[in-house]
C-alpha cells in the first residue's frame, strides 16, 4: 500500500494555511494572519507568480533589511511609497470639521529635539536656506487657545537634506520643540522648505525607477502637536507654491494643509531677529481634535 498523498490543489494549500491559525487565541492576531495569507495567496494565484519573481521579491525584502539602520528606515519608505502609511492614517485619523488634518510622519523624525524659546530659530548652521518665520495659534475646535501645547518641528534645508541624513551636521539642526503661549500662539524661525527626493538609492528607489515614478516630495515643514486632552496631531505645512503638490511620491498632500509663504524684502518690518536679507513668513493655525 502506498503512503503517498494526492497532490494538493492551489486552493487546498491556501485552505490548509488558513486552517492552521484556528488555534490562535488572540482573535485580532488570528484575523490579521488570515487576511495576510488570503491576500498574499490571492496575489500569487491571480498573477500566476513565477518562482523567479518570488525569488526577486525575497531578494528585495532582504535588501530592505540590509539597508535599514538607525539612520535609514527602508521599511517605512516602502509603507510611504506604496501609500500604506496614508491609508492607515486615513482610517485612523478622521477629524471633525474644522480640525487640522494629519499626514505622514516619514522616516526623518528623531525624538527628543531640544526645547527652544518662543520665536527662536531651528537653524544651527548658516546657509541653511531663506529664513522663514512660521507662526500661528494652536486652537481647540471651539476656537479657544490651547496654552502650553508642544510643537515638535523638523524640516530639510535648501540642500534638500534633513540633518539626520548628514553625519557632519549638528544633531539638532533644523529641528526643535516649542510651547504655545497663554494665547495659544507659537512662532519659530525655520528656512523656506524646498522639494526633495525621498531616498532612491535602495530597493524603493529601484521600484520607483522601474515603475516610471519620480521620487519627489513637495516642499513642507513637519510638525507634531501634543497637548493634554487632545489627540496628538502629526502633520505638515505645505508650501502652496511648491512643485510636486499633484504628484507627491508618498501621496501625503491634503489640500487643507497648503499655506502661502509670503515673500519679504530685506529691511521689511517684522523680520526675525538677526535677519538682514530677504525672508518669508507663513501663518498656520493648528486646530486640535479632543482626545476620545
Ligand atoms: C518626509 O516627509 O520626511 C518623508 C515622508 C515619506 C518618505 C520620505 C520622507
Ligand atoms: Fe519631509
Amino acid at each position: 500500500m502506498s503512503d503517498q498523498l494526492p497532490p494538493k490543489s492551489a486552493a487546498q494549500i491556501t485552505a490548509d494555511v488558513l486552517a492552521s491559525f484556528e488555534g490562535c487565541s488572540d482573535a485580532r492576531l488570528r484575523e490579521l494572519l488570515r487576511a495576510l495569507v488570503s491576500h498574499l495567496h490571492a496575489l500569487v494565484t491571480e498573477t500566476r507568480l513565477t518562482q523567479d519573481e518570488w525569488a526577486r521579491a525575497i531578494a528585495t525584502l532582504t535588501a530592505t533589511g540590509q539597508i535599514t539602520d538607525d539612520h535609514r528606515q527602508e521599511f517605512i519608505l516602502w509603507s510611504d511609497a506604496l501609500g500604506i502609511s496614508m491609508l492607515v492614517d486615513a482610517l485612523a485619523n478622521t477629524v471633525p470639521a474644522g480640525a487640522t488634518e494629519s499626514t505622514v510622519l516619514g522616516p526623518f523624525y528623531v525624538p527628543d529635539a531640544p526645547l527652544r524659546q518662543w520665536g527662536a530659530s531651528i537653524a544651527e548652521e548658516g546657509g541653511a536656506g531663506v529664513p522663514a518665520l512660521v507662526h500661528g495659534r494652536v486652537l481647540s475646535l471651539d476656537g479657544s487657545p490651547v496654552a502650553g501645547a508642544e510643537l515638535d518641528v523638523w524640516q530639510n534645508g535648501a540642500d534638500r537634506l534633513y540633518a539626520v541624513q548628514r553625519p557632519e551636521a549638528p544633531e539638532d539642526h533644523l529641528r526643535g520643540r516649542f510651547r504655545t503661549d497663554d494665547d495659544g500662539s507659537y512662532a519659530f524661525v525655520a528656512v523656506r522648505p524646498v522639494p526633495y527626493p525621498i531616498p532612491y538609492d535602495g530597493p524603493v528607489g529601484s521600484m520607483l525607477e522601474l515603475a516610471g515614478r519620480h521620487p519627489w516630495r513637495p516642499a513642507h515643514i513637519h510638525l507634531i502637536v501634543r497637548a493634554e486632552g487632545f489627540r496628538t496631531l502629526t502633520t505638515h505645512i505645505f508650501d502652496a507654491d511648491s512643485e510636486y503638490l499633484g504628484s507627491d511620491a508618498v501621496f501625503a498632500v491634503k489640500p487643507s494643509l497648503l499655506r502661502t509663504f509670503l515673500e519679504h524684502g530685506s529691511g521689511e518690518p517684522g523680520a526675525p531677529e538677526g535677519v538682514t536679507g530677504d525672508w518669508v513668513s507663513v501663518q498656520s493655525d493648528l486646530v486640535l481634535t479632543p482626545a476620545p
